[in-house]
């Protein structure tokens, strides 16, 4: 990890993004930053292109106007695998796991960006690769004791409950030691107390991990309890940002979300 970097350092910029599928204009104009040291939580009524901005910002998506700047670096043309080597990791709205693999078998899967051997080769057992696999395990080893999924790391993840699902795919996107967190929703679906553990280990990832988390999320008392700063999209456009105090009174986003409620 890169200790030379200020906190107050911006890691993260999208400037003047423009993303539209056919006539259907999804992101105009947008343009936001997070600090090093930041929980940023982008909000919004649903289909304002919350996701859709994530996707941009992985790679997924390639906006046809505007610069993503990652770490100082210009990623706008960068390929989805090569942002995930650079340390972009993110969780998904829709859960990509393997539900016929247990959950240490997930996280580990995670981890194939940072590996030498390949997933596939990791599973034939020549001594270089052992030693690259133990190695591999003790950081997987790591993030089940961070997350506390003891009691179901050998669980198959297609027989879990939704909440501890979302569980371990945040625990797959740390295994890739990411250098930024970017996560879509991961309170939908979970009841109060999975939304309580979820909160505390964004927090912790913050604060002992030191990386920035982007945060999409529709629960408005977990964003403003743990955001640093909220963004706010509809329809494709930015209409306000700043500390959380400032947008719960802030009347263009009282709108927007009553207009939904409607
Ligand atoms: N691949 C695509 N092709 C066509 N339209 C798309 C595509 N991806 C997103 N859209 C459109 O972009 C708009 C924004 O969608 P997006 O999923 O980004 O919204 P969102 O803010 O994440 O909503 P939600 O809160 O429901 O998750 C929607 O009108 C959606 O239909
Ligand atoms: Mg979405």
């Amino acid at each position: 990890m890169d200790n030379s970097i200020a906190d107050n350092t911006i890691a993260l910029a999208a400037g003047n993004i423009r993303l539209s599928f056919g006539r259907i204009q999804v992101l105009d104009d947008v343009s936001f930053d997070i600090k090093q040291d930041e929980i940023l939580s982008i909000i919004g009524p649903n289909g304002a292109g919350k996701t859709s901005l994530m996707n941009c910002l992985s790679g997924f998506y390639k906006p046809q106007e505007g610069q993503i700047e990652f770490r100082g670096r210009d990623i706008t043309g960068m390929p989805m695998h090569r942002r995930a080597h650079l340390g972009m990791g993110r969780t998904f709205q829709g859960i990509q796991l393997f539900p016929h693999m247990s959950v240490l078998e997930n996280i580990l899967a995670g981890r194939h960006v940072r590996m030498k051997t390949n997933f596939l080769q990791s599973f034939v057992h020549w001594p270089w690769v052992r030693r690259e696999e133990v190695a591999h395990r003790r950081v997987v080893e790591e993030i089940i004791d961070f997350l506390e999924m003891e009691f179901i790391r050998d669980s198959i993840v297609g027989e879990l409950g939704y909440g501890l699902r979302k569980r371990v795919d945040l625990g797959r996107a740390l295994a890739l030691e990411p250098e930024i967190l970017i996560m879509d929703e991961p309170m939908a679906g979970m009841n109060v107390e999975e939304k309580e553990d979820m909160a505390r280990f964004i927090i912790d990832i913050q604060e002992y991990r030191k990386i920035p988390v982007i945060l999409v999320e529709h629960d408005m008392e977990v964003v403003m309890d743990i955001s640093n700063r909220i963004a706010v999209l509809e329809w494709g456009h930015m209409i306000a940002e700043g500390p959380p105090d400032e947008i719960r009174d802030n009347p263009r986003v009282i709108n927007a979300y009553l207009g939904e409620e409607q």
